[in-house]
């Protein structure tokens, strides 16, 4: 059963049941489902994690998730098989459209500022997405509306005039998390509309006293609007939830039991799936629902569609056929042999394992084959993450730091096992396991043996004797057990068992001692045979740490001077004679000096790094290099500041009224409206009259309160609790506006 392939990790059962279409580059089968499996087919998976809300940056959490799906994408690359990974941002919902009306700008320019910052954290840590989209994608919009319409044609979708708070001042129904008032069991004040932070009692907004709108401070009222509901309490529905979520292998057992309770009907039939409420009322940012006007999807019901739209994007842009998919995004997704797979955090399992597979079932769609769920990420003994008291651990600091990225997906996947578990982050132990383990038991390996061959045979490997062959035997026959771990999200299985093959290797060369025999006469021979067993040793364990370890990786395929390493390599060592690079020192320990600034709260560590190393000035490092070329695209120009004025409704915003020489068509002078986030710093009349440098060609901006022609330039710290200000730029005398800067 297909299914079963998915989530057992039992490699004799990862044929898929269809016949192979191996691409010609790939033709070639892999050498351990040759040796161990007997079948040569390719998998075709289609693979996503959470979208996350395009509301903030990523935390530590995402990066988790985001390593370990990656970690399964290269695993089975490694194994042949054919994988379309992708993500996008989950743009729409309430809070994201009130989160930019208050940045007074649009809803999709807020998406697009928080996209925009995606980049370093992904490239950063590694993790190779083949497309990264927006639910609020055209794709998304016609996917959701088919798949209404699909619901709907078959009868299940209903309608029903329901009472909520409505907001008078906004003109808007408020979501529970913003309506705020006094808690009806302890009296606390100011507790949200759903739950109590005092008591921790859970209620309705409706119960709570002296509610306000936490957006307009006005008293709720209630007004009722029609909504539209999926029915869910539909028996169809519970029956193939039933079928689909007991179908083995779709999910992990401790997930399914949970599942269970939700389906639980008490005695007197209460209790089990209620219908879903899937629609909000305008002012909403999200898509129409078809012949209803001014209603939205709610947030949840076009989210989990945007991973079909990014990976029908990424067909559509011609991304797939790069990766040897020649079908289109429909035939793809027509094939029952697709797998599709989701890996999510267990806060979003019901989204995932009921709402999602029903929506996609009735509206005639495949269903995912797996939803693989992990527990969260706590740090430092599980303290809640707080960034005031400098428990977090922020992705971007890390990276900062000079901290290998390497070492946290070494270390994430050490920890992560398959199962819904919540792991924790110790520095302690992260310390311990990158230098003991990674550093001190595997790349020693080759830091103790490359030099000799370099230097002493001209990079050249020889044969291995007897008992290098045995020990190398033994590495290799160990490819389909920790596939298997691979295979069902146990890395740190897979990392234990890799590390025992290490202490080996190590037992090895402790026993030849190559650094004696390099000093003894007529050992030429041996120290070249006990060297080359151990870059041989290097290079399966190097194989097995791939998925895990890619940019390390590729370092040491080049230094091997082997083609990239997949999993039927580990069957053959590389042949005698073969010639090796020089080595290069691989990895670097943590310096625990790196672990305290990584905790320390923010104004701490920023002088820390001003102190010791200027890595980051200004607290972030410098961007990549461009051409000079890429500088001229960006037209700087004088100019000045003729009028100067606060924005109403925004406390953040000035309008700059600019003259940068400009006239119009009969020669008249002209200037320029540009809005900059200053009122903070700067007072108008600071400003009126000065001279400043702005950024003259960038395309004009629509926002909430006008249209801004330009940017002016100004200068802040990346930590702006750690060195607030921000400064605006002036020329030195002589400067007069419409000056280019070079
Ligand atoms: O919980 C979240 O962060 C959601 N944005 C996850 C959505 S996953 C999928 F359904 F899009
Ligand atoms: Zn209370």
């Amino acid at each position: 059963m297909l299914q079963a392939n998915v989530t057992d990790g039992r490699l004799d059962k990862l044929a898929a049941p269809h016949a192979p279409r191996v691409p010609a580059h790939r033709t070639a089968p892999c050498a351990l489902t040759d040796r161990s499996m007997n079948h040569t087919a390719t998998r075709r998976l289609f693979v996503t994690t959470a979208l996350p809300y395009a509301n903030g940056n990523f935390h530590i959490g995402h990066i988790m998730e985001y390593i370990q799906a990656d970690t399964w994408v290269r695993f089975q690359r490694m194994l042949g098989h054919e994988v379309h990974f992708v993500c996008a941002d989950d743009a729409h919902g309430a809070p994201i459209m009130i989160a930019a009306e208050k940045a007074g700008i649009t809803p999709q320019q807020f998406v697009a500022n928080i996209a925009a910052g995606r980049k370093p954290y992904l490239d950063g840590f590694h993790i190779a997405f083949d497309n990264w989209h927006s639910t609020d994608g055209t794709e998304n919009h016609q996917l959701a509306q088919d798949i209404y319409r699909g619901l709907k044609a078959n009868g299940l979708i209903t309608t029903k005039t329901i009472e909520q708070f409505f907001d008078p001042e906004k003109q808007m129904f408020l979501p529970d998390r913003f309506i705020k008032g006094t808690c009806p069991k302890c009296g606390a004040k100011d507790q949200y509309g759903d739950s109590c932070e005092n008591c921790g009692a859970v209620y309705a907004p409706t119960e709570l006293k002296d509610p306000y709108s936490a957006l307009s401070g006005a008293t709720p009222v209630m007004k009722s609007s029609e909504h539209h509901f999926f029915a869910l309490s539909d028996p169809r529905c519970a029956e193939f939830l039933q079928e689909w979520t007991h179908t083995p292998g779709r999910l992990q057992p401790e997930v399914l039991n949970k599942i269970k309770e939700w389906f639980a009907k008490d005695a007197d039939g209460n209790g089990g799936l209620g219908d879903w409420d899937i629609s909000r009322d305008a002012p909403y940012f999200g898509i129409e629902i078809p012949d209803a006007p001014g209603k939205y999807f709610y947030v949840w019901l076009d989210a989990p569609i945007g991973y079909l739209a990014s990976l029908k994007n990424y067909f559509d842009k011609g991304g797939a056929k790069a990766r040897g998919e020649l079908r289109s995004y429909d035939e793809f997704m027509a094939d029952p042999a697709t797998e599709q797979v989701h890996f999510i955090g267990k806060d979003i399992t019901y989204f995932h394992t009921l709402f999602w597979p029903a929506t996609l079932h009735f509206s005639g769609r495949k269903t995912p084959n797996a939803v693989f769920v992990h527990g969260f990420l706590t740090v430092n003994n599980g303290e809640k993450m707080s960034k005031s008291r400098g428990t977090g651990l922020d992705p971007l600091k890390y990276l900062s730091l000079g901290m290998n990225p390497e070492w946290l997906r070494y270390y994430l996947a050490a920890k992560l096992n398959g199962k819904n578990e919540d792991i924790d982050f110790n520095p302690a132990d992260f310390m311990a396991r990158v230098n003991s383990d990674l550093v001190g038991k595997f790349i020693n390996i080759a830091s103790r043996s490359a030099g000799f061959i370099s230097k002493r045979f001209g990079g050249q490997l020889g044969a291995m004797s007897a008992d290098g062959q045995a020990l190398w035997s033994k590495l290799s026959a160990e490819a389909t057990t920790i596939a298997g771990h691979y295979e069902a999200r146990d890395t740190a299985r897979a990392l234990r068992d890799i590390m025992l093959l290490a202490d080996a290797v190590n037992a090895y060369v402790d026993q030849n001692k190559p650094w004696e025999l390099a000093k003894q006469e007529g050992q030429d021979a041996r120290l070249q045979d006990v060297c080359t067993t151990c870059l041989q040793a290097f290079r399966l364990l190097t194989l097995y740490l791939k998925p895990v370890l890619p940019a390390l990786t590729a370092q040491v395929e080049g230094f091997l001077q082997m083609p990239a390493l997949s999993f039927a390599d580990s069957a053959q060592p590389l042949p005698a004679g073969h010639t090796i690079a020089a080595y290069q020192h691989l990895m670097q320990r943590v310096d625990i000096k790196q672990l305290d600034m990584l905790f320390e709260p923010p104004a701490q560590a920023a002088l820390a790094v001003a102190a010791t190393e200027k890595r980051s000035p200004g607290g972030e490092d410098i961007a990549p290099t461009i051409s000079i070329d890429d500088f001229a695209k960006v037209d700087l120009r004088i100019a000045k500041i003729v009028n100067c004025e606060r924005v109403e409704g925004s406390t953040k915003l000035l309008r700059l009224t600019l003259d940068v020489g400009e006239t119009d068509a009969a020669g008249q002078p002209t200037t320029r409206n540009v809005f900059s986030g200053i009122a903070s710093v700067y007072a108008p009349e600071q400003l009126v009259g000065q001279l400043t440098v702005m950024v003259a060609n960038l395309a004009p901006r629509k926002m909430k309160f006008g249209i801004s022609e330009g940017m002016v330039l100004a200068a802040s710290h990346a930590d702006e609790k750690a060195q607030p200000g921000i400064h605006v730029l002036t020329p030195w005398p002589g400067a007069t506006p419409g000056m280019r800067i070079h």
